[in-house]
């Protein structure tokens, strides 16, 4: 069922260097996840095509500010930021399949006409299916934070894939990460931090965007007495 609809097909990662940022879970899908995977994606998800560049214009049919989320996860906060921000266009970037299920319901239930994604490594799509200085920002909410020492190296938001997505940026475009993790929201202090295309935003840790929904998984992390940190970027 996994790779089976059109669309779907093919592998999630062609990488044959690098360490991924994910490990393929096989979570259970609920049938309106299946068959939203099966039915909506030839709608409103873009195929892996390397030789391909996604832009505004595929999401929204116009040119408009483009903005790329990696990570969606179940796409919440994904489809109240589309509604907050319609005159924007957003492609998300996930490759969890219930997920993607999920959020391609959503827009298909809440007819949300400027949101479309793409199920495959985020770090690939923006390496080969996003221009240089082609986005207007890029949004990286709560990424797995791999708390092992040894794991670390599979954090997305190391300083080959911030610098990847600071090419991507246009002039003034930004970068906003949110954690709850208090280690990688340092770590990732310091790696965008050192990263020359881009300027903090802020003195330290940003303040939270009006338009970014607060999750049930960010809810529970305030719960908890965890922090959320942000940080926002700007493309110089
Ligand atoms: C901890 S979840 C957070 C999801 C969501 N952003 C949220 O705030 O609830 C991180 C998500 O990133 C996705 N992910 C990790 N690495 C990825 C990659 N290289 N390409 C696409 N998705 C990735 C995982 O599948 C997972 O769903």
């Amino acid at each position: 069922m996994e790779n089976s609809p059109a669309g779907l097909n093919g592998p999630l990662s062609v990488r044959e260097v690098g360490i991924r940022s994910y490990v393929v879970r096989s979570g259970r899908m609920t049938d309106m996840q299946k068959d939203a995977l099966v039915g909506l994606y030839p709608k409103y998800g873009f195929d892996w095509e390397p030789a391909r560049t996604l832009g505004p214009v595929d999401v929204v049919g116009r040119d408009a500010p483009f903005i790329v989320e990696i990570g969606f996860g179940m796409g919440t906060a994904t489809v109240a930021i589309a509604e907050a921000l319609p005159d924007v266009a957003f492609l998300g970037l996930e490759v969890h399949a219930p997920g993607v299920g999920k959020l391609l319901s959503e827009i298909e239930a809440r007819t949300i006409a400027n949101l479309r994604v793409c199920r495959h490594d985020a770090v690939e799509v923006v390496d080969s299916m996003l221009a240089p200085e082609s986005v207007d920002g890029f949004h990286v909410f709560f990424p797995d934070p791999w708390p092992k020492k040894r794991h670390h190296k599979r954090r997305i938001m190391g300083a080959d894939f911030v610098r990847l997505m600071a090419s991507r940026l246009k002039a003034g475009g930004y970068l906003y990460y949110v954690t709850d993790w208090e280690e990688y929201a340092e770590a990732t202090l310091e790696t965008m931090s050192a990263e020359p295309a881009l300027r903090n935003a802020y003195g330290r840790w940003a303040d939270r965007e009006a338009w970014r929904p607060v999750t049930k998984f960010e809810q529970r992390a305030i719960n908890d007495g965890r922090p959320i940190r942000e940080l926002k970027f700007i493309k110089r």
